[in-house]
């Protein structure tokens, strides 16, 4: 029995060396020198498909990161029996927690501003807000959405959250339904969205919703690209009905050069990089995993492929 990396070289060098620090006598191949195709039976793999069906006894292939939508392009057949697994380890979510962490305090510090009157060296305080005056909407309350909303709520902001079936979670008043995501919406100064994106949430940041948003809300993605109507952001901008944006994923990554967000004064993006896969802190979970595949144990982290995430 063997796990094959289909990964660049030297990544795939740190999946072996922190698999066989987890477990020294696992047996960790690397693309293209798989050995026989028959020993294999978990993969690890972002986006190289393909090789799915040629492998006869893979019980498992594990998507290096969160999100698992382009597994659901319609050109790409998963063999049925096939469990995927996604990697949500404590580094994601600590590298989420802290990205979106950022945002919202330099939002709510007003440290674009401050920035700028340091650059004209004015010495001015703007109005103060706390914390327990700003309301924030995660959309998204699974493991990422669920642990930033409770950081935040930690830190003192009111925080609500929205997802598609109800949920129930300490310190943070839920929503659900199409009605409760325009309510948070309406009470948000900040929406968060950290959904995973299906066929039900692609466009989901649309002009209908920031027109029922705060005026002067203000927006952070760091879910996928396609959550986002693009136009639609812009022009809640440019009329003041929205404030401002970060966003961490776009529509076409990396962004075109004549794409409008790259000069739009308001409107901060990042080359998708709020959170990054390390194998030295995900291998503890993969290598759990491959433990229950070997005893017949109910796997972690499997992806419902009806649902999409
Ligand atoms: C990154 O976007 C991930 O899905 O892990």
């Amino acid at each position: 029995m063997a796990i094959l990396c289909i990964e660049d070289d030297e990544i795939a060098d740190r999946w072996r060396d922190a698999l066989r620090r987890e477990n020294a006598e696992l047996d960790v191949r690397s693309w293209p020198e798989i050995g026989r195709a028959e020993d294999i039976d978990m993969v690890l793999l972002w986006d190289e498909f393909g090789c799915l069906g040629d492998l006869p006894n893979l019980k498992a292939a594990v998507i290096l990161g969160a999100g698992v939508d382009h597994l659901f392009a319609p050109t790409v057949a998963i063999p049925e029996h096939l469990k995927i697994i996604r990697l949500i380890d404590p580094s994601i979510t600590g590298q989420m927690i802290e990205y979106v962490t950022l945002c919202v305090v330099t939002w709510t510090r007003d440290w674009d501003d401050y920035r700028q009157f340091q650059r004209e060296r004015r010495y001015e305080e703007l109005p103060a807000r706390v914390p327990a005056d700003v309301t924030i909407g995660v959309l998204g309350l699974g493991r990422l959405g669920g642990a930033v909303a409770q950081t935040l709520a930690g830190i003192g902001y009111r925080v609500g959250g929205w997802s598609s079936s109800p949920r129930d979670l300490e310190g943070i008043e839920c929503f659900s339904g199409e009605d409760g995501l325009t309510r948070l919406f309406q009470q948000s100064d900040i929406i968060v969205c950290l959904l995973p994106l299906t066929a039900e949430t692609e466009g989901i940041l649309n002009a209908d919703l920031f027109n029922s948003a705060k005026e002067g809300a203000y927006l952070i993605n760091a879910a996928r690209g396609g959550h986002l109507v693009e136009e639609d952001l812009i022009i809640a901008v440019d009329s003041g009905r929205l404030s401002g944006a970060t966003l961490d994923v776009q529509r076409e990554e990396p962004m075109a050069p004549e794409h409008p967000f790259w000069d739009h004064p308001k409107i901060k993006i990042t080359p998708h990089i709020a959170t990054i896969t390390s194998p030295e802190y995900a291998a503890p979970d993969v290598a759990e995993n491959y433990r229950r595949l070997k005893v017949g144990e109910p796997l972690l982290n499997v992806i419902d492929v009806e649902r999409q995430y």
